[in-house]
């Protein structure tokens, strides 16, 4: 890291105390910098490039696609490769979510699919509909975007914008590991995490609320935690009773991470609206999509006004739906959703050896989605000092040993808490996960070292 923050050059990055290594290529699951430098990916960029790097099938389809038609505004036009992108995702998707509102990334999905709620609301009451407030969680990334952020509870990413953000009520994840419920289990956890929901409805009252949104296995904000299936076939039940619309945020989890087609199929009940992204295109173009159930679509589009008072302009492209779909093509015929399911498992029981290191506190995951906690102590989970930067660190000796992972933190109080996210593309090998964890290890060794 280095604390020089005089321009670099043109680019406003996001961090200017960060030294960016400058990448050339990269190939299956690496990436190689201007130096030659080899690094796993293991991260996947942010859980995207599911696929790995430098697809040549998908290079030389876009290279057709592209002289073929690359871009029709949605508005006006329908092309063959947006009518057969839509058809595949309704196939992958659960139950009745056939209806794909194409957007080019997980905030804009996130966006529109509470407007698709509000709207939902607006033609089945009129327009004296009360109902708007869309219940979220602490612990939970749904993007950066004013909506998207107003869902959003990671207190690092809201606070300077708190003005601007809309009045969403929060509540409390199901977050094991430092429930605070003192829960044994975590079906305990999940089931006063379930009930929460319903505390809140009542509280603010199930006339205003629109909607319930949550991820079925957290990302970026507590990487890797999950429910057992009690949570969702309770937020499901209690979503019907008070009449609240059911939105499951698949933007990382979607398309095979959890080693399931979506993450929503570890718990078997239907959302009512999915938002997905990352993984739909896996990184070769921008891509998101809110998919909406028969029961949405059919309000708004059927028997209400036709038309979803909403849209954007690179939404629904004829070129980014064309690799989407060739997305979904390789990952169905190489049974690459299997493959993420079968070294999900592997790696998750390799690492479980990291134990053995102080200060590992926990570690979960679903599939390829997994999260490492790090603490001060394990006895007593207590965090590292923010200022002490734990999670830079062990980036930073993971990336000198050629592994990257996905930190962030926050997750004790808002300040305190490191952790890592470990997301490989899901085509990675048996031999390639050795690989992985061997990297990993070396790095937790070196900042063992640095902290001393
Ligand atoms: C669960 C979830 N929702 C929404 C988003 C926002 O997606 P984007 O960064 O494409 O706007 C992310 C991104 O990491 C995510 O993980």
């Amino acid at each position: 890291m280095s604390q020089n923050k005089a321009p670099k050059n043109n680019v406003f990055y996001r961090n200017q105390n960060w030294h960016y290594p400058k990448i050339d290529q990269g190939e299956g699951i690496y990436l190689y910098d201007v130096n030659g430098k080899q690094y796993i990916d293991a991260c996947s960029g942010s859980a995207v490039a599911n696929i790995g790097h430098g697809n040549e099938e998908i290079a030389a389809y876009t290279e057709e696609q592209m002289k073929k038609i690359a871009f029709t505004h949605l508005s006006r036009w329908t092309v063959d490769t947006i009518e057969k992108c839509a058809a595949k995702v309704a196939d992958w998707t659960p139950g009745d979510l056939n209806h794909v509102y194409f957007v080019s990334g997980g905030s804009e999905a996130t966006e529109t699919a509470i407007k698709m709620a509000r709207q939902y609301f607006i033609e089945r009451d009129g327009k004296g509909s009360t109902k708007w407030k869309v219940i979220s969680k602490w612990h939970a990334f749904h993007g950066n975007t004013m909506g998207a952020l107003s869902m959003t509870g990671i207190p690092e990413r809201r606070s300077i914008y708190e003005p601007m953000l809309l009045d969403f009520p929060k509540i409390p994840q199901f977050y094991h590991y430092r429930n605070p419920w003192g829960c044994e289990t975590l079906e305990e956890t999940s089931v006063k995490a379930a009930e929460a929901l319903e505390a809140e409805i009542l509280k603010q009252g199930a006339e205003y609320i629109a909607a319930f949104i949550t991820e079925p296995v957290v990302g970026a904000a507590c990487p890797g935690i999950h429910p057992t299936k009690i949570y969702f076939e309770m937020v499901r039940e209690i979503c019907d009773r008070y009449d609240i619309l059911l939105i499951v945020d698949e933007v990382m989890a979607g398309f095979g991470r959890t080693g399931k087609k979506f993450g929503i199929d570890h718990y078997g009940i239907t959302p009512d609206i999915i938002t997905a992204a990352k993984g739909m295109s896996c990184g070769y173009t921008p891509m998101g999509a809110a998919i909406a159930s028969q029961k949405v679509f059919n309000r708004i589009m059927v028997e209400g006004s036709g038309q979803f008072i909403h849209g954007h302009t690179y939404a629904g492209n004829p070129l980014s739906c064309g690799i989407a779909a060739k997305v979904m093509e390789i990952l169905e015929r190489d049974h690459v959703v299997e493959n993420a399911e079968v070294q999900g498992e592997y790696l998750l029981e390799k690492l479980h050896r990291l134990y053995q290191y102080p200060i590992i506190g926990d570690i979960r995951g679903k599939g390829l989605m997994i999260g490492v906690e790090l603490v001060k102590d394990q006895q007593t989970k207590e965090p590292f000092e923010a200022s002490q930067n734990v999670r830079g660190k062990l980036t930073v000796n993971c990336m000198e040993e050629g592994i990257v992972p996905y930190p962030g933190g926050g997750a004790v109080d808002g300040t305190h808490g490191d952790h890592i996210l470990i997301a490989p593309p899901l085509n990675i090998t048996k031999e390639q996960v050795d690989e992985l964890f061997e990297g990993l290890e070396r790095g937790i060794r070196r900042t063992l070292k640095d902290i001393g």
